[in-house]
């Protein structure tokens, strides 16, 4: 009991500091062009040649797409998925294990919020590619930069028990495949 009542204090100490804890990152306007291709919309029965050619040529950017997601997927789902739902699904997710202190008054509120506010940003809940206001290769960028700079899960539920911290063996797993799955998408 004094331990819980420790890391509570803890907790409750690291709250001024939780608003500064991220910095924004820059993002690269040409490769969110590149990755946002929508599926191509059904070609009309009375299309003209050039039309043909260019819906041709959508679906084929399209497929090459999909496949790279699949490819990355692929690897997410063998190498990264098990860290994430050990270390992140807790915020970024539907599945949830709510630590005990959930239950402090006030702690809730804070909890709620920041699930609500991490699910914003990137939801792992689906896999590959990630429900996120971002572009995949972008969220691969953030997931690439946590790799080499840390900064998730947040500091403050890393003192208070919740969520362990990333080790040196997922970050290196996390660097391999962000590097990998951005190489590829970089790739004509
Ligand atoms: C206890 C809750 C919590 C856990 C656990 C957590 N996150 Fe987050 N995450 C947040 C919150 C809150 C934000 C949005 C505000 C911010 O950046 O702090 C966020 C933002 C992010 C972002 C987008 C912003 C950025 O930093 O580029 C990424 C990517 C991310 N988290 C990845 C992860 C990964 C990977 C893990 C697991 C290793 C993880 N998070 C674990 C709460 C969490």
């Amino acid at each position: 009991m004094k331990n819980k009542l420790l890391i509570s204090i803890i907790f409750f100490s690291l709250l001024s500091v939780w608003a500064f804890a991220h910095g924004t990152e820059k993002h690269d306007d040409k490769e969110m062009k590149t990755v946002k291709i929508e599926a191509p919309k059904k070609i009309k029965e009375d299309a003209t040649k050039e039309e043909v050619i260019k819906y041709e040529k959508k679906k084929k950017q399209y497929e090459v797409l999909q496949n790279k997601y699949k490819k990355i997927n692929a690897d997410y789902l063998k190498d990264i998925k098990p860290i994430f739902e050990t270390k992140c699904f807790n915020c970024h997710s539907n599945t949830i294990n709510y630590p005990f202190y959930y239950k402090i008054p006030g702690v809730k509120t804070m909890i709620d919020k920041d699930i609500k506010e991490a699910k914003t940003h990137i939801d792992f809940s689906k896999d590959f590619p990630f429900i996120s206001h971002e572009t995949p290769i972008n969220d691969l960028k953030s997931l690439k930069k946590i790799a080499l700079e840390g900064g998730m899960p947040p500091l403050r539920y890393i003192v208070a028990h919740w969520d362990s911290k990333l080790s040196e063996k997922d970050k290196k797993a996390m660097l391999i495949w962000t590097n990998n799955a951005i190489e590829l998408l970089r790739k004509d």
